[in-house]
């Protein structure tokens, strides 16, 4: 946060068609929510979804934090996102596909809907899935994707999205703890322009531990030569041209889970986050109308990867919740150039775009003058997401991407909240570069310390919503105890834990919320959120090391990157040093994936503990930035370890 930041105020032609047109209009929504909490809820739920069997309770807080919302209302969220547009909007583009060689594919809402009800009856009739039953989808980005989630939605099947770069060893701990009893994947997709495979990670991930799993779905996409087992593996393109295109959507409770999506949180293995039916879908489709001001004719384009929430709620979700057009990309940003996604923007004639800082940096870098070869001038809103962004970044996304005509959301929330907590409003707040704004309406996210008490100005304290809301993660599947001790021990209002989200933050003079960072151990490198803990199991594995300590080091493309702090078994260590570097990456290549291999790797006499045997992070943290040591070290259980660390980085 710095004190000379400027603010960019929304323009008379994006403010004047905003669906909320001014900050009256926004603190009225705020005043609503604040005098009537259940009234305002209410209030949405009732317009914005089409009820099978009205809810009786809005709130349920008997179990709290076991929140329920909604209770005894019966939706389908296939429905609320295909069928409900059957009658406007059958011949719309739902999804407007391009793969990366440049294959193009457009599903209007008939045609989606014809597609989920097929798959929906080929996973019901053929696979025998059930309602509750999970179903783990490990797929490139291609339409099948969208259409395998929703087919689950539509029978009441919890998909549990496992992201395409993760290792078959990442799968398989995600199989297991799910219990799935499917699993949906790819022959393989494009990437850099050849072909790479998937299946093989799934032949590998369910040769240990994965009987739950009695058959594998898979869609032909690059047609390379794969292994099929017999009685297990089926292709999906086949089967699913015999399934008749009628599905009646099965209806849901309110409360029965939609999905679980593996997040990383800072000990131990990754936690299965459980995502509700109406919570969850109510709010992204608000957010889709209030922070992307969507409107009919509007095409939505949001880069990320289905394997993450930001792809759940704002490829797929909320954008088809609304009746929009969403765009999805299969392959590298920048290939066969950096000017790829302009082309597409230009193409498609992109309204809202919604990208990660690290790929605006990474665009800006390596591509600073593609955009001046396209036409971004169907541009209205741009987004970014995952992390802080910095203010270079954020001037040229600004300037170059949006002509100085486009409002930037910068938009605060994570795998947990299911959708938008803190952004701007494009017509209606005035932005700085870097600042999240103001909590949306409804959502009371503040900077308190332990105790409740709000943060001054200027002073850094806990990211915490202190109510409830409906898109909140409902607990971690098998965890319940592990749910309430990572995100409701560590602050109370008048008495009662409330939501902590694992962020700092800081208020400046004018009340905008600035995010200063993970304060636990996760690290956030190109916006994957990892949990250090996770990368040292990984490194822990290979045989010649003896402990090991990992710290994310601020980078100035991927925002962190990871810092690995090494100590080795026995004495010859140089010899040791050169084949371990590369030991290290494999391992972490196979157990977690390519996206959290060290960055840097520094051989290390000893790790800085306390007494108790703590491991002292903050001093690694510093030493990693080559920052003078200013901590007392006298605690350590061994006071020269700094010193010797520090000479040992010097080698
Ligand atoms: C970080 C991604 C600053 C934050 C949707 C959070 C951000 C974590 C922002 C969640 C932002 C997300 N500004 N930091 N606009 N958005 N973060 O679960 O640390 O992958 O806790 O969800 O990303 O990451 P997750």
């Amino acid at each position: 946060m710095s004190e000379s930041v400027q603010t960019f105020f929304p323009s008379r032609e994006v403010a004047r068609r905003a669906n909320i047109k001014n900050m009256c209009e926004y603190q009225d929504l705020r005043l609503e929510a604040e005098e009537n909490y259940e009234g305002f809820w209410d209030r949405l739920a009732r317009e914005n979804i089409d009820w099978f069997e009205p809810y009786n309770k809005v709130l349920d807080e008997a179990n709290a934090p076991f929140y329920k919302w909604f209770t005894g209302g019966k939706l389908n969220v296939a429905h609320q996102c295909l069928d409900r547009h059957l009658k406007d909007r059958k011949n719309k583009a739902a999804i407007i596909f391009e793969g990366e060689p440049g294959d193009k594919r457009v599903l209007t809402y008939l045609e989606l809907h014809y597609e989920v009800n097929k798959t929906a009856n080929l996973l019901k009739n053929k696979f025998k899935i059930q309602k509750g039953d999970r179903v783990v989808i490990y797929m490139p980005m291609i339409p099948e994707a969208a259409i395998t989630m929703l087919a689950c939605a539509r029978i009441g099947a919890i998909h549990s999205v496992v992201f395409g770069g993760f290792s078959s060893e990442a799968l398989r701990d995600r199989v297991i703890d799910a219990k799935a009893k499917m699993v949906i994947t790819a022959d393989g997709a494009y990437r850099r322009g050849k072909p790479y495979l998937l299946k093989p990670m799934v032949d590998e991930a369910l040769k240990e531990g994965c009987e739950c799993v009695e058959s594998v779905l898979i869609v032909e996409r690059n047609g390379q030569d794969i292994d099929y087992v017999p009685g297990r593996d089926y292709v999906y393109n086949e089967l699913v041209e015999n399934e008749s295109p009628v599905c009646e959507a099965e209806p849901m409770e309110s409360e029965d889970p939609l999905f679980l999506l593996y997040t990383s949180g800072s000990t131990g293995k990754p936690k299965g986050v459980q995502h509700s039916q109406a919570g969850y879908i109510l709010w992204a489709q608000m957010t889709m109308k209030w922070v992307f001001d969507m409107k009919e004719s509007d095409t939505f384009w949001c880069t990320a990867d289905v394997g993450w929430i930001t792809g759940h709620t704002y490829i797929l979700y909320g954008p088809l919740a609304v009746g929009g057009t969403t765009v999805m990309y299969e392959g590298v940003p920048v290939y066969p150039d950096a000017g790829r996604l302009w082309r597409m923007v230009e193409e498609y004639k992109v309204d809202q775009f919604y990208t990660a800082p690290t790929l605006i940096r990474l665009l800006h870098k390596v591509g600073a003058d593609e955009p001046a070869k396209y036409d971004l001038s169907s541009l209205r809103i741009l987004g970014t997401v995952g992390e802080p962004i910095n203010p270079d970044a954020w001037m040229w996304y600004y300037d170059t991407i949006g002509g100085s005509r486009c409002p930037i959301v910068d938009t605060w929330w994570q795998t947990e909240t299911g959708g938008h907590m803190i952004s701007p409003l494009p017509g209606a707040t005035p932005i700085k570069p870097g600042s999240a704004t103001f909590p949306l309406p409804g959502i009371c996210a503040e900077v308190i310390d332990e105790e409740g008490n709000k943060k001054a100005p200027g002073e850094k304290g806990l990211l915490c919503v202190t109510k409830p809301w409906p898109s909140m993660i409902r607990t971690i599947w098998g965890d319940p105890d592990r749910f309430e001790s990572s995100y409701f021990s560590a602050a109370k209002v008048d008495g009662k834990p409330v939501y902590f989200s694992g962020d700092g933050a800081v208020y400046d003079e004018e009340g905008y919320i600035w995010i200063t960072g993970r304060v636990d151990d996760v690290i956030n490198v190109s916006g994957h959120r990892m949990g250090t803990a996770e990368i040292e199991a990984a490194i822990g594995n290979c045989e010649k090391v003896a402990e090991v300590a990992v710290v994310g080091k601020p980078d100035a493309l991927k925002g962190e990157s990871v810092f690995a702090y090494v100590v080795l078994k026995g004495e010859d260590t140089l010899i040791k040093e050169m084949d371990v570097v590369q030991e290290i990456n494999k391992v972490i290549t196979k157990e977690i994936g390519p996206i959290a291999k060290a960055d840097a790797i520094k051989f290390v006499p000893g790790l800085p503990k306390t007494r108790s045997g703590k491991i002292m992070r903050r001093i690694l943290r510093s030493l990693a930035k080559g920052e003078e040591i200013t901590q007392d070290v006298s605690t350590l259980e061994d006071p020269t370890i700094v010193d010797k660390i520090q000479a040992s980085m010097k080698e």
